[in-house]
């Protein structure tokens, strides 16, 4: 786990038959909240699919490039299902609350199919930017209502020569609180933008200071990318967020 790095460039060699399966299954054993499992994952390989959701998320190109492409979901579609079946209500489901439970299960699930991922020696990076366009790639993977996808994941066999190595974070006393909050330690910080500065530097990465990157990310409304929308289109997903 301390050597993960997200993984963007990837080798032309076929998985072990099964990897799909293994991956799922850590995934489906990480904890889940009340054993709901309101999670569920969408594989793609198909490279017209991959190609059409590299477009909706950024135009990244190792989206396209990565043999295949996971994308979690925050599934309570499932229970609206069983609820129909059994004729009982589902009430609980059109809560924010039951949102967050989806989003967290989901991202449970993905990281640990990420550390089984490592484990093999395959590599990977989460794909935020599938939120871009919420409606149009739920459309792509025809999912049904109260489904929305939280991330994308691309996963392949790293190619090491265009790999970069371990990025530094933040100091661990900056994160970790003993009894009571502390207010963030402001030199802390300014070494941690030197040492990913530095970090920058080695792995010929243009050089950007962490303060910098966070408040260019969260700036204003433009900065979002067209995510401030999301309230809009989870509505338009089957998610009033009550
Ligand atoms: C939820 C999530 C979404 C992310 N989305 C993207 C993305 O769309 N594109 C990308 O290149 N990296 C993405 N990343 C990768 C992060 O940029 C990366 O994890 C972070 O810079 C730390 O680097 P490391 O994973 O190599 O340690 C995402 C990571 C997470 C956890």
């Amino acid at each position: 786990m301390l050597a993960h790095r997200s993984v963007r460039h990837f080798r032309d060699r076929p998985r072990a038959p099964g990897t799909v399966d293994l991956l799922v299954a850590a995934a489906q054993s990480a904890s889940t909240s009340s054993n709901l499992q309101v999670w569920s994952v969408v594989a793609v390989e198909e490279p017209a699919r991959k190609a059409r959701l590299a477009e909706l998320a950024g135009q990244q190109g190792f989206i396209r490039a990565a043999p295949l492409q996971l994308v979690w979901l925050a599934d309570l579609h499932r229970l609206a299902a069983v609820a129909e079946t059994a004729g009982a209500t589902a009430g609980g489901i059109d809560y924010l609350e039951a949102f967050i439970v989806g989003v967290v299960d989901a991202a449970l699930a993905a990281q640990n199919a990420l550390t089984a991922a490592e484990s093999l020696g395959l590599g990977g990076v989460y794909v935020g930017a599938m939120r871009n366009h919420p409606e149009q790639v739920a459309a792509e993977l025809a999912l049904p209502p109260h489904v929305f996808a939280v991330f994308g994941m691309a996963i392949g066999w790293p190619d090491h020569a265009a790999g970069s190595d371990v990025k530094p974070r933040l100091p661990p006393q900056v994160v970790l609180h003993r009894e009571q909050y502390v207010p963030p330690d402001q030199a802390a910080i300014a070494a941690y933008d030197a040492t990913l500065r530095g970090f920058q530097r080695e792995q010929k990465m243009g050089e950007i200071d962490w303060t910098r990157q966070c408040l260019a990310r969260m700036k204003d409304t433009a900065a979002l990318r067209g995510r401030d929308r999301m309230r809009e289109a989870l509505a338009n997903l089957g998610f009033p967020l009550r």
